[in-house]
């Protein structure tokens, strides 16, 4: 069995049976510090839940998984996340009436009380400020923080999801399609966006994505999903010419 315990993110042998329905079959990875890593797999394939089991919203029904060298499969969402596990959605979860800059507050203040207790008052929002208008401003959005979440293109949101990540101060990242929805033309922004957030702050990265060529491009390992086992994982140059990954799409180019 693949060693899992000194990497950022482990899941061992994990498997997932939802009403007699083998979702996840005995999938064992490790994520090391830094690595972005890229899912990808028909639909279907069972990517999102693998991200479910991770983020503890899905109890895995065998297996094992690890965050930073901690066992937390019995874990719920809530530890996992002080352990500095944070995570978009396949379907974005911004809150549509508020502000950029409100939006971004909350996900900082929910990292606080996560810390503080709830007993205790949100951090002071002034001095919170200052931090928040910086993540704001590394995504490209402090211009219109003022402006209604609801307001902004498919492209914008993507990226004030990311300010939100930036603000909860995750260490490990899961991102469910973070471009889908977005405008062809927006998706270079949004790319060098991820990889340079990814750089600079040294996360972890396990992203959902069907942009093949974003995969090539930002991926330093692809896991290829099918049928909820893991088929390969491997650089993205040793998966695109790998056979069976080529037979699992059915010879559709990646
Ligand atoms: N909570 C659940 N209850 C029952 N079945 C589920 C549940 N969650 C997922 N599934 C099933 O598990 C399988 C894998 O779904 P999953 O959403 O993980 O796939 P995916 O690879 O993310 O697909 P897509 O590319 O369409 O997002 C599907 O057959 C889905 O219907
Ligand atoms: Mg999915």
């Amino acid at each position: 069995m693949l060693r899992t315990e000194s990497a950022a993110l482990g899941v061992e042998e994990l498997s997932l049976v939802i009403d007699g329905a083998q979702i996840l079959r005995d999938v064992t990875l490790g994520v090391a510090t830094g690595e972005l890593v890229a899912v990808i797999g028909p639909n279907g394939a069972g990517k999102t839940s693998l991200l479910n089991v991770v983020s503890g919203t899905l109890r895995a029904t065998s297996g094992r998984v690890m965050l930073h060298e901690q066992d937390v499969t019995s874990a719920g969402p809530a530890r996992r996340a002080r352990l500095g596990l944070g995570r978009t959605f396949q379907t974005s979860y911004l809150f549509l009436g508020l502000t950029v800059l409100e939006n971004v507050r909350l996900a900082r203040q929910a990292k606080e009380q996560r810390f503080r207790g709830l007993w205790r008052a949100p951090g002071s929002s002034a001095a919170a400020l200052g931090p928040i208008r910086e993540h704001l401003a590394r995504v490209g959005l402090d211009g219109v923080r003022h402006d209604l979440a609801g307001s902004l293109s498919h492209g914008d949101r993507r990226k004030l999801e990311l300010a939100l990540m930036l603000a909860s101060e995750s260490t490990i990242v899961l991102l469910d399609e973070p471009m889908a929805g977005v405008n062809s033309e927006d998706l270079p922004s949004l790319m060098e966006l991820i990889r340079d957030v990814q750089r600079d702050t040294d996360a972890t990265i396990v992203m959902v994505e069907h942009h093949i060529d974003v995969v090539m491009e930002l991926a330093h390992r692809v896991a290829v999903m099918h049928h909820g086992s893991l088929l390969a994982f491997d650089t993205p140059a040793n998966v695109v010419t790998n056979a069976t990954v080529r037979d699992a799409y059915l010879g559709e180019p990646l």
